[in-house]
């Protein structure tokens, strides 16, 4: 359906794949699990789990819901959740087919009798902490923790896992001016070690073992172990300035829309809220219709830049709930005219989420995520 809306973020699902394939080039023969929680990144879930299904291994979640909204819509491809959840929660995750991550003794405990209950086993990770600081069980008591998960018969623990808090952070090391990852490496050391309990012990070890985020994906190959987990790399914008650029990625999305006013700005005569911006000479200003409730954040008055017809221009005055207006200097737009604030026009001129991140000071994954629902996603698909 088309939307009704000029403002829309148009998703480019054959790039979402290309993408997929240059991770799993990357990283076979491990298996990939790509990360569509928080709305795909904002890319929208419901395009892009059904499109991307067939060509991924595993699919991530962070909450409950979204995974029970992924089986509604038809998903069959296992999906880990990822987040912390509460004992009480543990049966839909039998009831939805879902994987659970374990990365607490009582949630492990209710797991047991939640499985035996329903007398079929329940599919789990056990989360191990290595130095993230977030969820899991800390590596020094991991041993505790993997002993009473081999005492729970009802339970399919499948997996095992971690998760990095600065694989993407470069560092220079030492006079030989290398370059390493030492917080990553620690935590990849101490993981290592809690795996290796298993082979002490002559205990086979859950058959997925897995760290990788983008930015180890990136970054650390000796991360890869059974399984990769990609969130941001797979919508193709890389996780950080620094990250090393091991596979070649392009963004899926671009967030448009049209301009709905088109007048002369008189001198003297303040541009919106608070009047925050004023011209010393006629200028055109355009008016879009987009604001901060569509995630064009707030924050950034006067500061991004848009492309209008192919061009870029400044974004002035203060950024509304559900508009905002542009400085097109002596240029001339009509209604109608396609304005880009994400993305790359056929001009080549281009603005890309590290940019709105920039402006708005933060990263491109709040950007992205912050994408409201009301923006309509339109999904296309290249013809081969
Ligand atoms: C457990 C887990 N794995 C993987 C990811 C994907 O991270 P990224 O988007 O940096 O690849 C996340 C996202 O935060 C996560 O929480």
């Amino acid at each position: 359906m088309v939307p009704l809306r000029p403002t829309h973020l148009v998703v480019n699902l054959s790039q979402l794949h290309r993408n997929a394939q240059a991770i799993r080039a990357r990283v076979s023969p491990a298996k990939v699990l790509v990360m569509l929680k928080a709305n795909a990144y904002g890319h929208g879930m419901d395009g892009v789990a059904p499109y991307i299904e067939p060509h991924v291994d595993y699919i991530g979640v962070a909450v409950l819901d979204e995974g029970v909204h992924l089986r509604e819509l038809g998903i069959q491809k296992p999906i880990l959740v990822a987040g912390g959840t509460l004992p009480e929660h543990v049966p839909y995750y039998l009831k939805h087919d879902l994987t659970l991550t374990i990365s607490h003794p009582k949630v492990l405990e209710a797991a047991e009798i939640a499985a035996q209950a329903a007398g079929r086993p329940l599919r789990a990770h056990l989360k191990i902490d290595t130095g993230m600081e977030r969820a899991g069980v800390r590596w020094y008591e991991a041993e505790t923790f993997i002993e009473q998960s081999l005492r729970c018969p009802h339970l399919d623990i499948e997996g095992i896992y971690t998760h990095f808090a600065n694989s993407e952070t470069l560092e220079t090391l030492g006079a030989e001016k290398q370059w390493g990852f030492s917080y990553a490496s620690d935590q990849l050391a101490r993981f290592y070690e809690v795996l290796s309990f298993y082979e002490k012990r002559s205990l086979p070890r859950p058959r997925l073992a897995h760290a990788a985020n983008s930015a180890a994906i990136l970054n650390l190959p000796d991360s890869y172990f059974d399984m990769v987990r990609p969130g941001i790399l797979f919508y193709g914008i890389y996780p950080d300035q620094g990250a090393l650029r091991t596979v070649e990625v392009a963004p899926a999305a671009t967030w448009k829309s049209q301009v709905v006013y088109s007048k002369i700005s008189q001198p003297g005569h303040p541009v919106s809220y608070g009047s925050l911006w004023v011209s010393d000479h006629p200028v055109r200003t355009v008016t879009v219709p987009c604001g901060y409730a569509d995630g064009y954040f707030r924050r950034m008055t006067n500061q991004p830049k848009v492309i209008v017809n192919g061009k870029k221009y400044q974004q002035v005055g203060r950024i509304c709930m559900d508009q905002f207006m542009v400085n097109l200097e002596a240029d001339h737009a009509e209604l109608g005219d396609e304005v880009i604030l994400l993305g790359k026009a056929t001009s080549g001129e281009q603005i890309s989420a590290e940019d709105l991140a920039e402006w708005a000071g933060t990263n491109a994954y709040e950007v992205m995520t912050n994408i409201a629902a009301r923006v309509p996603r339109v999904f296309v698909k290249e013809e081969k």
